[in-house]
This record gives structure tokens, C-alpha cells and sequence, in this order.
């Protein structure tokens, strides 16, 4: 038995996949590329755009159902495909449906910041100050629609001065900050994300010695997202360092229809074992309580303790060893949300 799984970075409300893209990647275009063309996020933007909420609200309930028979308990899930007021709001909205409807935990974050949308190509200051001045307000002032703020911080996508802005802004309206930092360029992310008390620093293939440090024995949670690290062919994290430096290493699916097309969370850990040398207990730490801690929610879930959920997962294995090793298409026998179950049987 183990806690339940939190699957702690997630794009899981969109409409539209991209497997045209994953065949250009194999033929050895780079995702920078491809974003430059205008594809990659933008033109998931437009599909979601053009899609409605009950649509959306569909697609994703759908993916929780199979995500909970895997296993995952809490899933945070991140708008950002939207890209103006009403379309974040819109993202926001089914969010908070599915979390209305349960029985998984859901927990939105607002990635108003995840590219600057085509409307504002030639005056990226205007979206900025539309996402500080009107969607971070909008959101805060709507009973919490969202609990984090993210902004990815990449050299298609947001500037440092940028992201800083925007993730104190978020943050003076009462939401956690949260960063895609140092992922396919060193754009000082993770050192960002401890100056501005972020709760988690994401990617970071890229991370530098600075950014190492800057995390050191921090409570920023280094969030892994080996689906991204595998499907854009890189080196991973340096998971070992971190750990040894003291800090908190997560991993989570990154499921979005890009760079990583999989909600399959124990895929993700068996390969933040082999591609991140993280030991499965390392791995199974970083899907729960690290995951938790991820999204400000360690006090109430990711772990079995006195005061705290009763969600949890049923496993046909010896130990975390032998379930991760022996990778197969689903281990998970039942699924208990706050003790009920919810997915699986008992016999
Ligand atoms: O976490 N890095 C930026 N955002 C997503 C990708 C989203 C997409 O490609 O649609 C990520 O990898
Ligand atoms: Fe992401």
C-alpha cells in the first residue's frame, strides 16, 4: 500500500494532440523550431480555444478516470492554452468543475505566462501587463479559481525580468509561485525561483551549478518531468546532485499534448529510476509527499499519517523496488480517495 500518487505538473485541459510533431522531432527538428514555425504550444492554444468547456471538461474528466485507476490521487493541472482573459478563465473554469465533481483532488495552476499569444506578438509588454494588471487579479479576486502562478521562463517564452514580475504579482495576490525553469536553455530559473519563495522549480535539465546552490537545502521542490526529458531526447536532471545538495526532488507526468503525451505516472517514476538514477523509494517519495509539498498541500495529503487523507493505492508488489522495476501496463489494484474507494476492487 502507499500513499496516494500526486501527479504534481500537469497541461491536463486541452483540446487537439500533436503527433505531427513527434514524427518531425524523430526526423530531427528541435521543439524550439518547431515553436519558431508557429506550432508546438500555439497551436494547442488554438485548438483549445476553439474548443468549448464541456468539451474539455470531457477530455480531461476522461483522463483522470484512467489516471486514478493508475493509482494518482491529486493532480494539479495548468492553463496556459488559453492566453487572454476569458480563455484562462475558461481553462480555470473546467478546473474547477472537475474538482467540483471529484473524486480526484484537482488542483489548478495559472500559466497565463506560457507563451505570449499571436495577438501580442509585437507588443509583448501589453500581455504582460494584461496578465499582471487583469487575469492575475481576475483570478485571485474569483474565490481562488487557481492556487498557483507559473510562468515559463525560456527564450520562446518569457524573459527573467518578465517572469519576475509576474510571479510576484501572482504572489501578492495570494498565489504560489511557481516556474518551467532552466529546461531547454540555463535562463537562471531555479535561482529565480528561490528569490521569489516559489514552492517548486520545473524541468531543470538545464540547471546550472548556480542553480544547484541556489537550491541547496531550500524549500523549493526540484519538480522532474522525465515523460518531457525522454520525449524532447535530452540529458535529464541532475537528480543525484540535487539530492545530495539537499533539496526535495519531485516527479511528475507533464502530461500535455506536446512534450509529453502520457498521464501514466508509475511510467514517469520507473523512469526517473533509470534516466535520473533516482532509487525507487526516491522516485515513489517524489510522487507523493514531495508532490504534495509541490502544490502547498504536504500538510493535507502525500503521506499515510495522522491528520491526513486517507488516500491511497493497492500495489501488486513486493515493495516499491519490485513494483517499479517490473514495468507493466497497470500495477495498481485499488485506489482509495479520503478511505472510499474509487477505482479497482479488493477481493
Ligand atoms: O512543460 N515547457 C513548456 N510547457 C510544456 C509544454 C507544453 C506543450 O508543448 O504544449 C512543458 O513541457
Ligand atoms: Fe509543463
Amino acid at each position: 500500500m502507499v500513499p496516494g500518487l500526486v501527479d504534481c505538473h500537469t497541461h491536463l485541459a486541452f483540446a487537439g494532440w500533436r503527433a505531427g510533431e513527434f514524427r518531425q522531432r524523430i526526423l530531427g527538428e528541435g521543439y524550439l523550431e518547431i515553436a519558431r514555425a508557429g506550432g508546438g504550444i500555439l497551436s494547442t492554444v488554438a485548438a483549445t480555444r476553439a474548443a468549448t468547456k464541456d468539451d474539455l471538461f470531457e477530455r480531461a474528466s476522461h483522463f483522470l478516470d484512467e489516471m486514478r485507476d493508475l493509482g494518482v490521487t491529486t493532480v494539479e493541472g495548468k492553463s496556459g492554452y488559453g492566453l487572454s482573459l476569458d480563455e484562462e478563465a475558461k481553462q480555470l473554469q473546467v478546473y474547477r468543475r472537475l474538482a467540483e465533481n471529484g473524486p480526484t483532488r484537482l488542483v489548478a495552476t495559472l500559466l497565463a505566462a506560457h507563451v505570449v499569444p499571436p495577438e501580442y506578438r509585437d507588443d509583448r509588454d501589453a500581455y504582460v501587463e494584461l496578465v499582471i494588471e487583469q487575469i492575475i487579479p481576475l483570478v485571485a479576486g474569483q474565490n481562488l479559481l487557481a492556487r498557483c502562478c507559473d510562468v515559463f521562463l525560456e527564450e520562446t517564452a518569457f524573459t527573467h525580468d518578465e517572469a519576475r514580475r509576474i510571479l510576484v504579482a501572482g504572489r501578492e495576490a495570494g498565489l504560489l509561485p511557481k516556474l518551467h525553469a532552466d529546461q531547454l536553455s540555463d535562463g537562471g530559473g531555479a535561482r529565480l525561483a528561490a528569490e521569489v519563495g516559489a514552492v517548486s522549480a520545473d524541468h531543470l535539465e538545464r540547471i546550472s551549478d548556480d542553480g544547484i546552490r541556489a537550491l541547496a537545502a531550500g524549500p523549493v521542490v526540484a519538480v522532474s518531468l522525465p515523460i518531457a526529458t525522454l520525449y524532447l531526447d535530452q540529458a535529464p536532471l541532475p537528480a543525484r546532485r540535487l539530492i545530495e545538495a539537499g533539496t526535495a526532488v519531485a516527479v511528475a507526468t507533464d502530461f500535455n499534448p506536446g512534450s509529453a503525451p502520457s498521464y501514466h505516472l508509475p511510467f514517469a517514476l520507473t523512469l526517473a529510476c533509470n534516466l535520473q538514477r533516482m532509487t525507487p523509494a526516491e522516485a515513489l517519495k517524489g510522487a507523493t509527499l514531495y508532490g504534495a509539498r509541490a502544490i502547498g498541500m504536504e500538510d493535507r495529503i502525500g503521506s499515510l499519517e495522522p491528520g491526513k487523507a486517507a488516500d491511497f493505492a493497492v500495489i501488486d508488489a513486493e515493495d516499491v523496488d519490485g513494483w517499479l522495476y517490473h514495468f507493466r501496463p497497470n500495477a495498481c489494484l485499488a485506489t482509495f480517495l479520503g478511505g472510499e474507494l474509487v477505482a479497482g476492487e479488493l477481493n
